[in-house]
């Protein structure tokens, strides 16, 4: 094993815990679940070879992520904890040695488990009082959830109300929420048409549509339950964890037909290899199979060690893997011009989704592969619905079969493409000549950190680019006019009305006033992201100052490029890439003509005294912050006027609240002092 620091260790545990944020309380996570496997991996390892270093906010000593503060908090009454995983049959040994060692039992004595599938969504609680469902909680950290009573209520495979007799006054089940991969595409489908958010997979999807602040719109969801558990009681349990799933599908809730009892070892291996052959044909993902041991009264015995039970076991499956025919090779031009290659596929299912497309990366994946059109590739798909092609099966390739040539030339606009210095990527030189990248640019130029105009989506600017209508960014502003002097007017087309057309340019108009830091992100120049577009408005605060100093830093030689270098973010790279966009004569022409269109606003130098919200105020930031460190934080509102302070009082204006936000919180709101969250905080402070 490699070895490792402990700044490595903590490294590793702050990284970790990024990404339990990004998917629990973001529904948003950026890596793969195996990936994700692979880091907890790595973390268990170096705890076994330095238990020393282990500290109680170490992941393998919590559970989940902390509960947003945008919910009201549930404690739950007995907590909510989460599993081991085991990745072989030799780890599912191990897990059964543990077992007989702990009941002093012979290392031949059977263990009968319950084996029930893993459904990939997100576990809730719910509790009944008298047979009615009182309340519901997300896991939450596994002590706190985060109340989602109403949400529930709207979830029909969960009973509002049961009358079993044998169920206890008081009691809690515990289960899985999830989409069934059909309405998962339905809803990603009816998304994508209305411009609204696509979601990575179905458990993303069900927890977006679960933790949402307005029941109503969880209402319209499509989501499903399944119940694998209990926690509060009050009232003796049954003898086994199969007799109390099948006391509760008596009560009517929900239990899984593929859980099985599993006497012996073997029984265990038959059943996950019987569930791997299911597992794409399932309506709903799964991601393994937890065992359970099912004697109740051994499951007392056992116990819990850290975050999971000593009795319980999650068996994760491989990524699903399929192979298929490779038709073709598409290059899509983005924004930037970079080409991407994309695979196109004879349709096959994986996972029950069906795929037609996968991603490629760039050329040099291609050549490393040696994906040729006409191969039988392996695809897989991990975690997220864009799969990738693992490899090749040379046996099958067709004696035709050619290496890949990857274009020189743009496939749009047929301009050279060039891979810059040691970059993986090839781009293509055509600029805003280039429909592809020209299409792009307008999408980005309109988008939600951009303009931000509403009804002009990606649809919308595809549909008008290819009319004709809008080719360059001025030409949203003049649509309207154009479109009263137009012989076919939008209202009378297809998808269009008189309301429909008038609120779009009513949104238009809101923005003809542009802040400057939007405008510079909206432009869509390589490197320059939302972050380092508000540091150089910042910098130059007008327009006409950033584009001059902008242009004279074409010449190195100038001061405007120390100077330009000089502001916090830009490297060479960046400037280089700002100069590039601002001396070239096409992108010239367009902003001239945009700022006949527009007026943009100047940033003002935040000093103290300006009239921004926390000008003079004092701020304190409490809990981890995602989208910047403390000190970036610390650094922006001092900037803006604020004083940072450490602690809480009267004297308070603002605590900001990142999550896990502790007692600070808790102060300021006994003290009645006004809480922002990080997104707010963000939006005041750009
Ligand atoms: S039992 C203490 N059973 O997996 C027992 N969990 O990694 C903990 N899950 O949070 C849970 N299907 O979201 C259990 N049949 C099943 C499950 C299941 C899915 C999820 C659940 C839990 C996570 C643990």
């Amino acid at each position: 094993m490699a070895s490792y620091t402990k700044a490595d260790y903590r490294s590793l545990i702050a990284k970790i815990i990024q990404h339990d944020r990004e998917y629990y309380q973001q529904d948003n996570p950026s890596i793969t679940d195996e990936e994700y496997d692979g880091l907890r991996r790595e973390l268990l390892q170096i705890e076994a070879t330095h238990p020393d270093w282990v500290t109680p906010e170490s992941p393998s000593q919590t559970v989940g992520s902390t509960p947003s503060d945008a919910f009201q908090k549930v404690s739950h009454e007995v907590p909510m904890l989460s599993l081991g995983n085991a990745f072989s049959t030799d780890d599912m040994d191990d897990f059964t040695q543990r077992i007989r060692r702990y009941l002093g039992l012979s290392s031949d004595t059977p263990i009968p488990c319950m084996a029930e599938p893993k459904i990939d969504g997100l576990s809730f609680s719910a509790t009944y009082e008298n047979g009615k469902l009182m309340r519901a909680a997300t896991r939450g950290d596994g002590r706190v959830g985060e109340d989602i009573t109403a949400n529930l209520r709207h979830i029909a495979d969960i009973p509002q109300h049961v009358s079993e007799s044998r169920l206890p006054a008081h009691f809690e089940i515990r289960g899985e929420v999830y989409m069934e991969k059909k309405a998962f595409e339905a809803l990603n489908a009816r998304h994508a048409s209305e411009g609204l958010k696509i979601f990575a997979n179905p458990r993303n999807a069900a927890a977006g549509s679960l933790r949402q602040l307005h029941a109503s719109v969880t209402a319209q969801r499509p989501l499903r339950a399944w119940v694998y558990g209990w926690g509060a009681w009050d009232g003796s349990l049954l003898e086994s964890q199969q007799a109390m799933l099948s006391l509760l599908a008596d009560a009517g809730f929900p239990i899984n037909i593929s859980n099985q009892l599993c006497e012996k070892s073997e029984d265990r291996e038959t059943y996950y290899d019987a569930l791997m052959q299911k597992r794409s044909s399932l309506p709903y993902d799964i991601d393994g199979i937890v065992f359970k041991v099912n004697a109740l009264d051994w499951q007392e015995r056992l116990g819990f060690v850290a975050r999971a039970p000593r009795w319980a076991i999650a068996r994760k499956f491989p990524a699903e893997q399929v192979t298929t025919l490779l038709e073709a090779i598409d290059i899509q031009v983005g924004r930037t011009g970079a080409l991407t290659p994309v695979a196109r596929l004879n349709p096959v299912s994986v996972g029950g989704v069906v795929v037609s497309n996968a991603t490629l990366h760039n050329e040099d994946e291609i050549h490393r592969k040696d994906i040729r059109i006409g191969d039988t590739v392996v695809i897989q798909r991990a975690g997220d619905v864009i799969p990738q092609v693992v490899s090749v099966d040379i046996a099958l390739r067709p004696s035709t079969a050619v290496p890949f040539q990857f274009p020189e030339r743009c496939p749009v606009c047929h301009s050279h493409a060039i891979r810059a210095g040691d970059e993986a990527v090839r781009r293509c030189t055509g600029g805003l000549q280039c429909p592809a990248q020209a299409v792009e640019r307008l999408k980005h130029f309109v988008s939600r950190q951009a303009l931000d105009i509403d009804g002009l989506g990606d649809k919308q600017v595809e549909a008008f680019y290819h009319e004709g209508l809008i080719r360059q960014p001025q030409d949203i502003f003049t649509l309207a006019q154009r479109d009263a002097e137009s012989l076919t007017p939008l209202r009378n087309r297809e998808g269009w009305g008189s309301q429909s057309v008038r609120k779009l340019y009513d949104a238009i108009e809101a923005k003809r006033a542009i802040p400057l830091d939007r405008l510079v992100y909206a432009l869509g120049i390589r490197h320059i992201g939302i972050e380092t577009a508000r540091l150089l408005a910042l910098h130059y605060h007008s327009f006409s100052l950033l584009r001059s100093q902008i242009m004279a830093a074409a010449d190195r030689t100038d001061a405007a490029y120390s100077e330009a270098l000089s502001i916090d973010g830009i490297g060479p790279a960046a400037l280089d890439s700002l100069t590039g966009f601002f001396t070239e004569p096409h992108n010239q022409d367009v902003l001239d003509a945009l700022m006949e269109q527009v007026s943009i606003q100047d940033m003002k130098k935040n000093t103290q005294g300006s009239d921004h919200l926390f000008s003079g105020k004092t701020l304190v930031f409490t809990g981890t912050l995602v989208e910047m460190t403390r000190d970036e934080a610390k650094a922006r509102a001092q900037q803006l006027g604020a004083k940072v302070s450490g602690s809480v009082s009267a004297k308070t204006n603002y605590v900001i609240a990142g999550a896990d936000a502790g007692s600070k919180l808790k102060k300021a709101r006994d003290l009645g002092v006004t809480v922002l969250t990080e997104e707010e905080w963000l939006e005041q402070a750009r």
